[in-house]
């Protein structure tokens, strides 16, 4: 029987998530919207692609969740996007009530459903998450790390000129400017990027995969789409085909990596069960300065929540 994937909100992340979903054929789809008939427009458009792509899985759009019902999988786009000049911590406030009543929503519908979240500031809304479901931890986390990893990757290979296929890399911490780009792990055609290229290169690539997700919102006057889409995408493949694969994803932390009760951007073990496994790695004195940096911001921005919350 095919999987069940609700997909929260049909912005252009959600739309772009449906489409590739839609186009791998990972399960039946259900699109949720807010504003009436565009869910149900986009999902009309997608259901007639799938002759073309070969597709023969159902799409459908919706404003209300009695559709979504009994999804094994839903990922929660809806938020505020990042305007220029505005933080995602800027977001906090406004996501918060997004997403605390879209996963009121989803708990009631789909009471076993693994739940993947995609709004800004990330690990602070894959948190608000956790706490409306009150769910186990591998049934809740939070898309970012596949992105900031694959603009890591895409940023080596350019400077290479290599296939991105061949670069392996990961990025710690949160999803924002303070990130952890561990380069020290990175490698291409299993060659360390140390040996490759100068530390000033190394650097200005990690520099820049910082502040990847702020270059696009210049450029474009939003956030990016297609790769979070895609980010998104292979998420829920590795879930829904149970692929265990090895991902950097938002998930709780209850003593790993030194910190408790938070969110962050971790290695982990990404199957049926979700994140089924979270991994340890060994970090340089320098690195684990970083990540302290980047548990910090977390950490506040996840006080701040704790506060509204409770208002
Ligand atoms: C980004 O990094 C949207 O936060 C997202 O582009």
């Amino acid at each position: 029987m095919r999987k069940k994937i609700t997909v929260v909100g049909a912005g252009r992340v959600g739309e772009t998530t449906a489409h590739i979903l839609a186009e791998r054929a990972l399960g039946d789809i259900v699109l949720v919207d807010i504003v009436p008939k565009m869910a149900e427009g986009k999902a009309l458009d997608l259901m007639e692609l799938r002759p073309i792509s070969g597709s023969d899985v159902n799409v459908v759009g919706t404003t209300d969740y009695e559709p979504t019902a009994g999804s094994d999988l839903v990922v929660v786009t809806s938020g505020m996007p990042r305007k220029p000049g505005e933080s995602r911590e800027d977001l906090l406030k406004k996501n918060i009530a997004i997403v605390k009543s879209v996963v009121g929503e989803v708990k009631k519908a789909s009471p076993e459903a693994l739940l993947m979240v995609v709004a800004n500031p990330l690990d602070t809304m894959t948190w608000v998450a956790r706490e409306i479901t009150g769910w186990p931890r591998n049934r809740v986390f939070g898309m970012a790390g596949v992105l900031d990893t694959s603009r890591l990757r895409t940023f080596i290979a350019m400077e290479l000129g290599c296939s991105v296929k061949d670069v392996n890399a990961f990025v710690l911490g949160g999803h924002g400017d303070e990130m952890v780009p561990v380069v020290r792990y990175a490698s291409v055609g299993a060659i360390p990027v140390e040996q490759l290229m100068s530390k000033e290169k190394i650097d200005a690539i990690v520099k820049r995969t910082r502040g990847a997700g702020g270059e696009i919102v210049k450029l474009l006057g939003f956030s990016a789409y297609f790769s979070p889409a895609a980010a998104v995408a292979d998420m829920v493949q590795s879930v829904v085909r149970d692929e265990k694969r090895i991902l950097p994803c938002s998930a709780r932390l209850e003593g790993e990596y030194g910190a408790n009760d938070i969110y962050l951007g971790v290695p982990v073990m990404l199957g049926a069960n979700g994140m089924e496994k979270i991994f340890e790695v060994e970090l340089s004195a320098e690195e684990k300065e970083m990540l302290a940096k980047s548990i910090e911001l977390c950490s506040g921005s996840i006080d701040i929540a704790r506060k509204l919350m409770a208002e």
